[in-house]
C-alpha cells in the first residue's frame, strides 16, 4: 500500500511538472516551429539537401548540426568548410529567423549578388559570410548592413565584392553603426568605394581592405577617431601619404600599409597615433629618414616593419626609447652608419626578432646586443659591418637564427657559441672570419650551419656529427685542413654537404653514404634561399653557393662581389621544406677542391636521391665505381681532374644526365654510346689516357665518316635537350625545397 501511494505520488508531480513545463514553453515552442520551417527551407533549396542530412523532421532545430540554440531560441548558426552551395536569396530566409544572432557560413560555396533585397534578424550581431562566391558592389554590402540594425561584425572577406562600381545616386553616407568590417580579398578597385567606406566610418572600430585592387591614393579620412584596426595591405594604392590622413586616428593600434607603391616620406602625422602596437609600412617605395620622433612617442609599439623601402640615414640612438619593441624590421633599405650600441642597453628588453640585412650599416656590432635577452632571430647579412663578432652574443640562450654573411667581420667565432643552445642557423659566410669552428656539440638544434668563403683553419670537427637535425653543412672556400671526418655520416638529416675549397686529405668515407635510405627530416626550418649554380672558372670554385635569403630584395644580389666574380648564370629560389619520408639521402654533395685521395668509394652509389655530385679537382685514384650508374637522381656530376683510371662503366649509360665532366683524368676505352653520355661536348673528355668513340674521335677500327655525321646532326639537338635538363633539376628542387623556381640573372 506504502508503495504504491508513493508511486502515484510521483505520477502527480510529474503530471503538474510537465504541464507547467509547457505553458512556459507555449511561446517559444511556437517560435522554434518558425525556425525550423526556415532552417528546412534553407535545406531545400540547396542544390544537394541530403548535405544537410542530419538536419531532418524528427528532430527539433536545436540538435541540428551547426545550430546553437539560447533559452530554446535558435541564437546561431555556423556552416563552414562545405560545398552547400546555396545562392544568396536562400540566406534571406535564415536572416528571418527573428532570434539570430550569429551566422556564419564560411566556405560554403555560397553565390549571388548582395544586392539582391534582404530582411534582416533584428539581433542579429555577426555575420560571416567571408570565403565565397558572392557579387556586388561595396555600396551594396554597406546598404545590406545597414538593413541589419543590430550588426556589429560583417565578414564579407575573400568574395567578389567591387566586380561593380559604387551604384549611381548611392545613399548619402550616414554612418552604419558596425565596428567591424571585413572586406578584404575581394575586387574592390576605385578609390571611389574606398572614399564612401572612409566618410562614414562612424563607430567602425576594425577596418580590413586588403588584398583588392584599390589604386591612387588613401581618400581623406572624415572622423577616425573610433579606428583601432586599419589594414590597406596588398593593394595599389601610389603616392605620398597626404599630410592630415592620420591625424585624428587618436586610438589606432594596428596600421598595415604594406605591399603598395607609396612614395615619399613615412606618413607624415603618425604622432597622433600614439596608441599604436603594430606599425608595417614594408614593401613599398617611402623613402628619406625614418620619423623617428613620431615612433617615439608610441610607448607600446611592439612590431615595426618599415622592410623592403628606400628609407635612409642613420639610426638614431632614440629608437632605444621604443621599449616594447618585440619585432623591428629594417631589411633591405638604404640605412647607413652604425648600428646604436643604446639599442638594447636603454631599452627594447622584449626585442625577439632584428632584421637589419641588406642596409649599408657600419662599424662593428655592439656588444650590448647580449643585452636583448629575449632575442630569437638576428639577421645583420650583406651589410658594411667590420669589427669582430661580439663574444657576449654567447649568452642569448633564446637565439635561434645567427645571420651575419657578406660583411667584413673578422677574428675569430667565439668559442661562447657553444652554449647557444637553441640555435637553430647559423650563417656567417662571405666575411673574413679565421681560426678554427667553435664546439656546437651541444647545440643540437643546429639545423643549417654555413660558414663557407672566410678563412677558417683547422680540421673539421667530428662533434658534428651528434648534430642529428643538421640539415646544411656549407665549409667550401676556407682553409680547412685534414681529413673528411667520417662521424659525418652519422648526421640523420644531413641534405646538403659542401666542403669544395680546403686542403682536405685522405679518403672519402664510404660512412657518407651511411644515412642513405633512411633520412626522414621534415626539420628544416622554413627559410627562404637562394642557389647561384656556378659556372667554374678559375675564380670560382665547386658547382654553386646556396644562400639563406630571407629579407633580402632580389636585385641586390649584385651587391655581393662573388657575383661579380663568378659568372652565376642560374639561380633558383625558394622555401626550403623538404618531404623526405624516411627514405631520403643527401643531394647535394660537394668535395671538389681538395687533396683527396684514394678509391671513390662504391657507397656513394646509393646516395640515391644525390642530384649534385662534385668530386672534381681532386687526387682521387683507381675505377669510377660500377655502382655510380645508380645514381637515379644525378644531373650534374663532376670527376674531372683526378687520376681516375679505366673505362667509363657501361651503368653510366642509365643515367639521365644534364652535366658531366670526365675530362683530365687517366680513364679509357669507349664512350657509352647509349644514354645521354654522347650527347655532351667533347671538352668533357678531354685529356684522358685513352676515351675514344662519340663525341671524341672514333675508337680504332669502328668508324666511317657518314656514321660520324649523322650521329653529329643528332648530337646537336641532343644538346639542346641536355640543357634543358637544368629546368628539371629546377623541378627537382621542388620537391625537396617547395616553390623553387629558375631565374635568369643577367648582369
Ligand atoms: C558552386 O556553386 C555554383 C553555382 O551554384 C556551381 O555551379 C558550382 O559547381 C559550385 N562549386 C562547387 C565546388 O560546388
Ligand atoms: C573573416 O573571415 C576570414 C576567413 O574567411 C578570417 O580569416 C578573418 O579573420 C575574418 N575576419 C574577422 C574580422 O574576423
Ligand atoms: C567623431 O566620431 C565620434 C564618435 O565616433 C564623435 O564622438 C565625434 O564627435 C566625431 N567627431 C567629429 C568631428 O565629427
Ligand atoms: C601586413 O600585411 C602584410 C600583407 O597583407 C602581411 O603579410 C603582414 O604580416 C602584415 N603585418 C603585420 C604586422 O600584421
Ligand atoms: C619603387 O620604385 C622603383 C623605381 O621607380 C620601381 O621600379 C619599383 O617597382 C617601386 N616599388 C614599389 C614597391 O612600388
Ligand atoms: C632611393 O632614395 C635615393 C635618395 O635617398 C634616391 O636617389 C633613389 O632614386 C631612390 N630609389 C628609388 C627606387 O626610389
Ligand atoms: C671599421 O671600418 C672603419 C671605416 O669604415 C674603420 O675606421 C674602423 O677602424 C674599422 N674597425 C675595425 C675594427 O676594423
Ligand atoms: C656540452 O655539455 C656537456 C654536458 O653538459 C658538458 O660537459 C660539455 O662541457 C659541453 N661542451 C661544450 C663545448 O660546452
Ligand atoms: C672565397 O672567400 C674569400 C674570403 O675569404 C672571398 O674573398 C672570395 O671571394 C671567395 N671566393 C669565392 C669564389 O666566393
Ligand atoms: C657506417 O655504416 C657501416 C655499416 O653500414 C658501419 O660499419 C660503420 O661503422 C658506419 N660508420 C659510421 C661512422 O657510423
Ligand atoms: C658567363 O657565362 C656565359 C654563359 O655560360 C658565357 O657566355 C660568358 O662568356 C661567361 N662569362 C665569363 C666572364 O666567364
Ligand atoms: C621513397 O618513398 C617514396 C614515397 O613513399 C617512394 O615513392 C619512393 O619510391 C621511395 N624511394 C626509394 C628509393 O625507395
Amino acid at each position: 500500500m506504502e508503495e504504491v501511494h508513493h508511486h502515484h505520488h510521483i505520477t502527480m508531480v510529474q503530471r503538474t511538472l510537465s504541464c507547467l513545463l509547457q505553458l512556459l514553453f507555449l511561446f517559444p515552442l511556437q517560435a522554434m516551429a518558425g525556425d525550423f520551417d526556415l532552417l528546412i527551407s534553407f535545406k531545400n533549396s540547396l542544390p544537394n539537401p541530403s548535405l544537410l542530412s542530419g538536419w531532418n523532421l524528427n528532430q527539433g532545430p536545436c540538435s541540428f548540426q551547426g545550430v546553437v540554440c539560447k533559452g530554446g531560441h535558435v541564437s546561431s548558426l555556423t556552416l563552414q568548410g562545405i560545398a552547400l552551395s546555396p545562392n544568396f536569396r536562400s540566406v534571406s530566409g535564415l536572416l528571418s529567423i527573428q532570434t539570430l544572432e550569429t551566422l556564419t557560413l564560411r566556405s560554403v560555396n555560397l553565390t549571388g549578388d548582395i544586392s539582391a533585397p534582404t530582411k534582416c534578424a533584428e539581433q542579429l550581431t555577426g555575420l560571416d559570410l567571408s570565403d565565397n562566391n558572392l557579387h556586388g558592389s561595396v555600396s551594396d554590402a554597406l546598404s545590406f548592413a545597414t538593413s541589419c540594425s543590430s550588426l556589429q561584425s560583417l565578414n564579407f572577406s575573400s568574395n567578389s565584392i567591387g566586380v561593380y562600381p559604387l551604384k549611381k545616386g548611392s545613399p548619402v553616407p550616414t554612418p552604419f553603426p558596425l565596428k567591424s568590417l571585413d572586406l578584404s580579398y575581394n575586387k574592390i578597385e576605385s578609390t571611389g568605394d574606398l572614399q564612401w567606406v572612409l566618410s562614414t566610418l562612424g563607430i567602425l572600430q576594425f577596418l580590413d581592405l586588403s588584398a583588392n585592387k584599390i589604386a591612387g591614393s588613401i581618400p581623406e579620412i572624415a572622423n577616425c577617431t573610433s579606428l583601432e584596426y586599419f589594414d590597406l595591405s596588398s593593394n595599389l594604392f601610389a603616392g605620398t601619404v597626404p599630410a592630415g590622413t592620420f591625424s585624428t586616428c587618436f586610438s589606432l593600434t594596428y596600421l598595415n600599409l604594406s605591399s603598395n607603391h607609396f612614395t615619399g616620406n613615412a606618413p607624415p602625422d603618425l604622432s597622433s597615433c600614439t596608441r599604436l602596437t603594430t606599425l608595417s609600412l614594408s614593401y613599398n617605395n617611402f623613402s628619406g629618414e625614418i620619423p623617428i620622433l613620431s615612433l617615439t612617442s608610441m610607448s607600446d609599439l611592439k612590431h615595426l616593419e618599415l622592410g623592403f623601402n628606400n628609407f635612409s640615414g642613420s639610426l638614431s640612438g632614440s629608437i632605444s626609447k621604443l621599449t616594447s619593441l618585440e619585432l623591428l624590421d629594417l631589411s633591405s633599405n638604404g640605412f647607413s652608419g652604425p648600428i646604436p650600441a643604446s639599442l638594447c642597453t636603454k631599452g627594447a628588453p622584449s626585442l625577439m626578432e632584428l632584421y637589419l640585412q641588406n642596409n649599408y650599416f657600419t662599424g662593428s656590432i655592439p656588444d650590448s646586443l647580449s643585452n636583448c635577452a629575449e632575442l630569437v632571430s638576428l639577421d645583420l647579412s650583406l651589410n658594411e659591418l667590420n669589427g669582430s663578432i661580439p663574444a657576449t652574443l654567447g649568452s642569448l640562450s633564446k637565439l635561434k637564427d645567427l645571420i651575419m654573411w657578406q660583411n667584413y667581420l673578422d677574428g675569430e667565432i667565439p668559442a661562447e657559441f657553444s652554449s647557444l643552445k637553441s640555435l637553430e642557423n647559423l650563417i656567417l659566410d662571405y666575411n673574413g672570419l679565421t681560426g678554427m669552428m667553435p664546439d656546437l656539440g651541444n647545440c643540437t638544434g643546429l639545423n643549417w650551419i654555413s660558414l663557407s668563403s672566410n678563412r677558417l683553419t683547422g680540421t673539421i670537427p667530428a662533434w658534428i656529427g651528434k648534430l642529428e637535425s643538421l640539415a646544411i653543412l656549407k665549409l667550401g672556400n676556407n682553409s680547412f685542413t685534414g681529413p673528411i671526418p667520417p662521424e659525418l655520416g652519422d648526421c640523420k638529416s644531413l641534405l646538403w654537404l659542401d666542403l669544395t675549397g680546403n686542403q682536405l686529405i685522405g679518403s672519402i668515407p664510404p660512412a657518407l653514404a651511411n644515412q642513405s635510405g633512411k633520412v626522414a627530416v621534415s626539420l628544416l626550418t622554413a627559410k627562404r634561399y637562394v642557389y647561384l649554380r656556378n659556372d667554374e672558372n678559375s675564380q670560382c670554385h665547386g658547382k654553386g653557393s646556396l644562400l639563406e635569403f630571407d629579407g633580402i630584395r632580389f636585385d641586390d644580389l649584385t651587391r655581393m662581389p662573388s657575383i661579380r666574380l663568378c659568372n652565376f648564370t642560374r639561380v633558383y629560389m625558394g622555401n626550403t621544406q623538404h618531404t623526405f619520408n624516411n627514405n631520403g639521402s643527401m643531394i647535394f654533395l660537394d668535395l671538389s677542391y681538395n687533396q683527396l685521395d684514394g678509391h671513390i668509394p662504391k657507397e656513394l652509389g646509393m646516395i640515391y636521391y644525390l642530384m649534385i655530385l662534385n668530386l672534381g679537382h681532386n687526387l682521387l685514384t683507381g675505377l669510377i665505381p660500377r655502382e655510380m650508374g645508380e645514381l637515379a637522381h644525378v644531373a650534374v656530376l663532376d670527376l674531372s681532374h683526378n687520376q681516375l683510371e679505366g673505362p667509363i662503366p657501361a651503368s653510366f649509360s642509365a643515367m639521365s644526365l644534364s652535366e658531366i665532366d670526365l675530362s683530365n683524368n687517366r680513364l679509357n676505352g669507349s664512350i657509352p654510346e647509349l644514354g645521354s653520355l654522347a650527347t655532351f661536348p667533347k671538352y668533357v673528355y678531354e685529356n684522358n689516357s685513352g676515351l675514344c668513340g662519340f663525341p671524341l674521335p672514333p675508337c680504332s677500327g669502328k668508324s666511317t665518316s657518314t656514321l660520324m655525321g649523322d650521329v653529329s646532326e643528332q648530337s646537336s639537338t641532343d644538346y639542346e635537350l641536355s640543357q634543358g635538363w637544368w629546368i628539371t633539376v629546377g623541378f627537382l628542387f621542388c620537391i625537396f625545397f617547395n616553390v623553387g623556381f629558375a631565374i635568369g640573372l643577367f648582369l
